[in-house]
């Protein structure tokens, strides 16, 4: 059956050109655990209303934090946590958006992680919470080469290693770098798959359409640095495909 959860016609106009820092982002770990100036926090909170959307009618709402616990913790000044409202894609949704941020932070020489495991200490109304993104000022630099990525051969997640959207997806982040998409190019579309992890992983880890959302972030500016225009539909009915879930195209 074919699920359709919006029709968006996305170029993404915002301000700051992410597209650079796609080529030099990292997981940061090691903080400055001074707190950011009250303006510069006005300023993410700018920013992330000025970022697209992945899904128009999906809504997605955060809030700053100090604390939080879980696996795989990183000590950070500050945490971003992004909320749902348990509505279908919202996790892709909220991978599409706040990794517009993580690139937003890299070209503001701030460093940032996200963690997957973390939950925000400040409250106990968390049951909507997606996903934490730790952020603050680094130790060294936020920055790497293109060589200090590690990342699976680019074959291994497409048919068309050339195009330069897709290999914007190849280096984008992903929980335990498990790099879950699959991007199978036909002409002008392209068919989006996600990785059926295997156990032990697949018990352990549950947020690859997070991971999903976060490599159509990565596409979607690379389309917009190409001039071209991006458009994503969650299509459940694609072809199968062995090892993988149909996820939706990109036209
Ligand atoms: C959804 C998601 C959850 C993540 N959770 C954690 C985490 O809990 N702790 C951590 O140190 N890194 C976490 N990461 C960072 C990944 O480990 C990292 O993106 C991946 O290893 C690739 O490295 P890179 O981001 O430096 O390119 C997470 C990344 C994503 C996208």
């Amino acid at each position: 059956m074919r699920e359709r959860i919006a029709l968006p016609n996305i170029v993404m106009e915002d301000a700051m050109d992410l597209y650079p820092s796609i080529a030099q982002r990292k997981s940061c770990r090691k903080y400055d655990m001074r707190p950011l100036d009250t303006e510069v926090l006005d300023e993410i909170a700018r920013a992330i209303d000025g970022f697209e959307p992945l899904y128009p009618d999906v809504a997605l709402t955060w809030r700053f934090t100090k604390k939080v616990k879980g696996r795989f913790h990183v000590d950070a000044p500050h945490y971003l946590i992004a909320s749902g409202t348990g509505a279908p894609g919202e996790m892709e949704a909220a991978g599409f958006l706040f990794e517009q941020l993580a690139l937003w932070f890299d070209a503001m020489d701030i460093g940032c992680v996200w963690l997957g495991s973390s939950k925000d200490t400040e409250t106990t109304d968390t049951k909507q919470d997606i996903i934490v993104l730790a952020f603050g000022n680094v130790e060294g630099s936020a920055h790497r080469t293109l060589d200090q990525f590690k990342r699976v051969p680019i074959g291994d997640i497409t048919n068309a290693p050339d195009d330069t959207c897709i290999q914007a997806v190849h280096l984008a982040p992903s929980g335990m770098n498990t790099q879950p998409w699959y991007l199978e190019k036909h002409g002008d579309k392209v068919f989006v798959y996600e990785k059926k992890l295997k156990p032990p992983l697949s018990l352990a880890y549950k947020l690859s359409d997070i991971d999903m959302g976060i490599g159509l972030c990565h596409y979607a500016i690379a389309c917009k640095e190409a001039g071209k225009n991006f458009s994503f539909t969650r299509d459940t009915s694609l072809p199968n495909k062995q090892g993988y879930l149909p996820f939706g195209i990109i036209e």
